[in-house]
């Protein structure tokens, strides 16, 4: 399996690592040219600054893509174009509409589109998304997340509705296992050219509702979550992945694991390409996360909740 990325900037340093650890990174390409060379060289790989002539002189089967947002749609098209899998880090697309158009053409090509909604991977969300299926304490009634920290000012293209929140969005579609009907938000700007603080409701069947909390002004790194449950709440942190159950009468830490998401996300994703089981993040999923970033933003414009019939 021959497999090549795009941007190997402040995340996707992490991919080409794991890529070349699994032995299937085949060629890098980042438009910064002293990157491109210094992760060539260190993973002994061809170096590109150009898709286009990547494209003209390597054969690969598939691609990761760990550039700003504002690139992903255009690269990830001439991707598809080569009827190439394509796996894109999060959001998919800064326009969901250009999302819709990704993944009609990976359906029209036979080629698997996917999204970098990690936490599907942390192993925490895991054991918390298999105790709520089973009702292990109840009915899942709402979830609520954390998550902050002071952020670099280097993120220009997107505010943290699209940069951030996105990945609790997808998390709670994924817990509550169906998309919301109705979004809210108010977001705010402190020091970044975009909103850098935000709280969104997102509201599913008969009333149950996920609240995100994100921002970027705290200087303090936390990232959160709670699935209250009619028998207990269940508490988990995506960095250190322990979770704890508790109610009235006990607190329980559970045992797990701690492993390395992103080390899931890609062996998840090469085996679906090798045809061995699914990834589960499909394109219309992810299509549907940029909705709610959209509706949120929207919201918060103008006010007002926002309704959506998510395929
Ligand atoms: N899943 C996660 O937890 C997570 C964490 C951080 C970032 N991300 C996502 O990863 C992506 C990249 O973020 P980052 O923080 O690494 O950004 P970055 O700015 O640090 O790196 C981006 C790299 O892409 C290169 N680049 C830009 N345009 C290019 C083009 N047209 N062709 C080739 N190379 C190009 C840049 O030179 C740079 O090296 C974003 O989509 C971001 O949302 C995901």
């Amino acid at each position: 399996m021959k497999i090549i990325q795009i941007g190997t900037g402040g995340w996707g340093k992490n991919h080409t690592r794991i890529l070349s650890e699994l032995g299937v990174l085949s060629a890098i390409c980042d438009a910064d040219e002293e990157k491109s060379k210094e992760y060539g060289e260190k993973y002994s790989v061809n170096h590109y600054t150009s898709l286009d002539k990547l494209l003209e002189s390597e054969e690969f089967d598939a691609a990761f893509v760990v550039t700003p947002t504002s690139t992903h749609s255009q690269i990830a098209k001439k991707l598809l174009e080569a009827k190439k899998h394509v796996f894109v880090e999060k959001p998919l697309t800064y326009q969901s509409q250009d999302g819709e158009e990704l993944a009609k053409l990976a359906e029209k090509n036979k080629v698997i589109l996917t999204c970098g909604y990690i936490e599907r991977f942390n192993p925490a969300v895991g054991v918390v998304k298999k105790l709520v299926k089973e009702k292990n304490y109840g009915e899942l009634v709402m979830l609520e997340f954390h998550r902050e920290n002071r952020m670099p000012l280097h993120i220009k293209d997107v505010g943290i509705i699209y940069d951030t929140s996105v990945h609790d969005i997808d998390t709670a579609n994924w817990l509550f296992d169906e998309m919301p009907s109705v979004v809210f938000a108010k977001a705010g700007k402190i020091k970044h050219e975009h909103e850098d603080f935000t709280s969104i409701m997102l509201g599913y069947k008969n009333d149950k509702v996920a609240i995100i909390t994100s921002n970027w002004i705290t200087p303090k790194k936390v990232r959160k979550f709670n699935a209250v449950c009619t028998d207990a709440i269940i508490s988990s942190d995506f960095i250190t992945q322990e979770i704890t159950v508790e109610n009235n009468d006990e607190l329980k830490k559970l045992d797990n694991e701690k492993q390395e998401p992103l080390l899931l996300e890609i062996k998840s994703f090469l085996n679906a390409i090798d045809g061995k089981g699914e990834h589960i993040v499909t394109a219309q999923q992810a299509v549907n996360v940029t909705k709610i970033a959209e509706a949120a933003l929207l919201s918060s414009q103008k006010g007002i909740p926002i309704y959506l019939e998510l395929k």
